[in-house]
């Protein structure tokens, strides 16, 4: 057993620098997306946001010549679109900017592509809320994965902070989203179990953050079987890992998060088809979820001690991968048969929520891409949400609201729990049927929860299955913002 206990000093990153914990070789993500929103600056373009419905009214207080540009341009104020407004001398005055009918926070999601490099100022300074989204959607707009390109191309137009906004805040949830972005859109090979240690190390160095990880047969000393049974069959420089990070006083109400963090899901013996399989470096994403959210709690100094628990394993296919019909030995003592060695998250999870539960925290949250049944019922976008504390569930609906981003809350039915017994072990892993596979999935995780601890579960996806304004095709924090906003609302 490989026992590594870390103690960083701070290292004196850079604030544009702060969670860039990625790869030293090119600046991708965070870094980059950053810089696209500035101090303020002398010549500024002048953004001039116009409403649908207030589109006519503005118009007749402009001059004909501006009536004329804006009818010939076609400009019609739907959200997102541009109207570029040249001056007296033939350069690029000021750009008018529709916002349709509502308020969609990702409304300048649509502006960095849409506009030619220079730097833009709002020209009415919103409500802080406004200015907000206005930094964020900008900047995520910005985000590329270019790890792998020889070039990252293009030249963003730039933004100045609008004076209202919450910078620290904003600052905070774009780089947690870009790290979890490019967490999650790294291969599989290039972010294996121990890719997840590095990310985890950099993490605690950075925050000063005591970190400890229990690697390959040290798993089984240590009492993690489950996450050893579903790791084992990865090559060496592959093998499972546990990693534990904690910060903040001893004293302080305890805040522990737990990620569900396989590498890859190859599915194991009951191998995945193709189809099903081709997005499954995806499948770290609850892991990368808790990094961020983690880098944003101690980033902010939140008044918590916080844990960090990662399953990092492969879930692969050898000689010595687990079986159906095999029985594990878990944390807990418990046994369960495997029925699926492809519902291989929850097996990995049960050991860290037993583990987590054992100091009995205030709060415990697990994030993980559990189940496709979750998308089944929900779709990509909206992260199945289970509590089993109605004034957590209502909180954390309430801050997804907040945020937009929104989760939906799906039951913890007692009635199913029996669809998880088995007759040669204390739990079977998984549901015989086709039914509830997301509320199935989430009872097993719960006999694993002490009653009395408070506990939520999100069964994301994490990833975006097409490109919308803000938010590009592949890798993405879902439900993040809506856990700092409750958390930070809960213990600060
Ligand atoms: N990682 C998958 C779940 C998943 C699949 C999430 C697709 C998002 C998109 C998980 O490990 C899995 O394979 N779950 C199985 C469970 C089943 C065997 C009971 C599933 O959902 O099919
Ligand atoms: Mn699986
Ligand atoms: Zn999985």
């Amino acid at each position: 057993m490989t026992g590594v206990r870390r103690r960083g000093k701070h290292l004196g990153f850079s604030c544009r620098a702060r969670f860039a914990i990625l790869c030293d070789e090119s600046p991708v993500g965070e870094a980059a997306v950053l810089e696209h929103v500035v101090d303020e600056q002398a010549d500024s373009v002048h953004l001039v946001l116009v409403s649908r419905p207030r589109l006519e009214e503005w118009l007749a207080g402009c001059d004909d010549g501006m009536r004329r540009w804006c009818r010939s341009a076609n400009f019609t104020a739907e959200a997102g679109a541009v109207c570029l407004v040249p001056g007296a001398e033939g350069v690029l005055a000021e750009v008018l900017v529709g916002t349709g009918d509502d308020d969609d926070p990702w409304l300048f999601g649509h502006l960095p592509a849409k506009l030619p490099p220079a730097t833009y100022r709002i020209d009415h300074i919103p409500g802080a809320r406004s200015a907000n989204w206005a930094a964020i959607g900008w900047m995520l707009a910005t985000y590329v994965f270019g790890r792998y390109k020889a070039r990252n191309g293009r030249t963003w137009p730039r933004l100045e902070w609008p004076r209202t906004a919450d910078r620290p805040l904003v600052e905070r949830i774009v780089a947690a989203t870009t790290l979890v972005r490019d967490m999650v859109n790294t291969p599989a090979a290039d972010m294996g179990p121990g890719d997840l240690v590095a990310a985890a190390q950099q993490l605690a160095a950075r925050h000063d953050a005591a970190l400890r990880v229990i690697v390959g047969e040290g798993l089984l000393a240590e009492g993690y079987p489950c996450i050893h049974a579903v790791g084992r069959a990865a090559a060496h420089a592959r093998q499972p890992r546990l990693i534990d990070l904690s910060w903040g006083a001893p004293t302080a109400p305890k805040v522990t998060l737990v990620g569900k963090g396989v590498c890859f899901d190859s599915g194991g013996l009951d191998i995945k088809p193709s189809a099903g399989m081709k997005l499954m470096k995806k499948d770290m994403a609850g892991a990368a979820h808790v990094l961020g959210l983690a880098a944003m709690i101690m980033d902010a100094a939140l008044p918590v001690r916080l844990r960090v628990l990662i399953p990092a394993v492969e879930n692969a296919v050898s000689g010595d991968a687990m079986r159906p019909l095999d029985v594990l030995r878990t944390r807990k003592g418990i046994s369960v048969e495997i029925g699926n060695t492809d519902a291989e998250g929850r097996l990995i999870l049960a050991d860290c929520l037993w583990e987590a539960g054992r100091e009995r925290p205030d709060l415990l949250i697990d994030i993980a891409t559990l189940t496709g049944a979750a998308r089944t019922a929900l779709g990509p976008d909206l992260p199945a949400l289970f509590a089993n504390d109605d004034a957590l569930a209502a909180d954390l609906l309430e801050a997804g609201a907040e945020q937009s981003d929104p989760m939906w809350r799906l039951p913890l039915h007692k009635g199913y729990r029996r669809l998880l017994d088995s007759k040669v072990a204390d739990l079977s892993s998984v549901s015989d049927g086709p039914h509830a596979g997301a509320i199935t999935a989430a009872l097993f995780l719960q006999e694993f929860v002490p009653p009395g601890v408070k506990w939520a579960h999100l069964d994301i996806m994490g990833w975006n299955t097409g490109a919308r304004p803000g938010r590009p095709d592949g890798g993405e924090a879902m439900g993040l913002r809506a856990l700092y906003a409750l958390v930070q609302r809960r213990f600060a």
